[in-house]
């Protein structure tokens, strides 16, 4: 498949989902930058592709990086703590940083991600947040993908067939949710940038027993896209309304929502 040449910003392209996706969007044939807060970190990447160095909690250091990109894959993490200011502030400050341009966008976030009763979210409000990040991109009114992957590299060495799914219902916490291979998230997010059949898609990847697909498009293309102007992804459950959000999120989209009145 011959793909337009973008330029592809990777926001968290230090880490172990956005090395790849660095390495992989370069395969594709993509210009590519590496958002980097410790310029150190720049030697794990390929030579090919550019460092712009900058900290996603700092909004004065993403607008070099952001200038002149096509396409944004967000493959950032925290950990335990930081959430707020990482995983989605992080998200939000970008956006911002790009003002009224256009840019393709994928995220990622994570299975259960809509799980708010669970251990880990109670304890670190990780997915609650993750989630409001996706609420910001869906917001932008950006052309979109979020990917929510399963456990990373937990599938066995034969499971490379990939399964897409909605509504995010698998939320027992542990791999019995799913897993897939780290290079097929990459792969995943890079290769959605250039898919209409993925734009305005949320979705679970996983996969199961059998060979990787060779065809993408094939598999974005009977996903549902998520409602136009709808928070969550399409057949989400309803457990996050509005009304009880903190006010600062609520701040948050309107904000987003009023600066993008158009794009799409
Ligand atoms: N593990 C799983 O099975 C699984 C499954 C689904 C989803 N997830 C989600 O995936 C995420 C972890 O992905 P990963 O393993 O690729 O993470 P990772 O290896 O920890 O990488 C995180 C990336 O974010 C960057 N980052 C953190 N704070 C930053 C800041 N203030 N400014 C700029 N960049 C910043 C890091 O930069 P530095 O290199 O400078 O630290 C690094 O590049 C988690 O959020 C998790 O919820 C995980």
């Amino acid at each position: 498949m011959t793909v337009a040449r973008m330029t592809v910003l990777v926001v968290g392209a230090t880490g172990s989902i956005g090395r790849l996706v660095f390495a992989e969007a370069i395969r594709q044939g993509h210009a590519v930058r590496a958002l980097v807060r410790n310029p150190r970190k720049a030697a794990l990447l390929p030579p090919e592709g550019r460092v712009v160095v900058g900290d996603v909690t700092r909004p004065d250091t993403l607008l070099a990086a952001v200038d002149g990109a096509d396409a944004i894959v967000f493959a950032l993490g925290s950990g335990k703590v930081g959430a707020e200011s990482v995983d989605y502030g992080g998200v939000r400050n970008v956006l911002n940083a790009l003002g009224s341009r256009k840019a393709r966008i994928a995220l990622m976030t994570s299975i259960g991600v809509t799980n708010r009763t669970g251990a880990y979210n109670r304890a670190t409000e990780a997915h609650d947040w993750k989630r409001r990040s996706e609420r910001l991109v869906r917001a932008s009114d950006l052309p979109y993908t979020i990917v929510r992957p399963g456990w990373f590299d937990y599938n066995g060495p034969d499971e490379h067939r990939l399964v897409l799914l909605q509504g995010d219902r698998r939320q027992a916490g542990d791999p019995s949710d799913g897993a897939v291979a780290r290079r097929q998230i990459a792969e995943v997010l890079v290769r959605s940038l250039v898919s209409d059949q993925a734009l305005r898609k949320t979705f679970e990847l996983i996969a199961t027993a059998g060979p990787a697909p060779e065809d993408l498009d094939a598999l974005f293309a009977p996903l549902d896209p998520d409602p136009l102007g709808a928070l969550d992804g399409v057949r989400d459950m309803a457990n996050m309304p509005l009304g009880d959000e903190p006010q600062r999120a609520r701040d948050d989209l309107e904000a987003m929502r009023a600066d993008r009145p158009t794009n799409g």
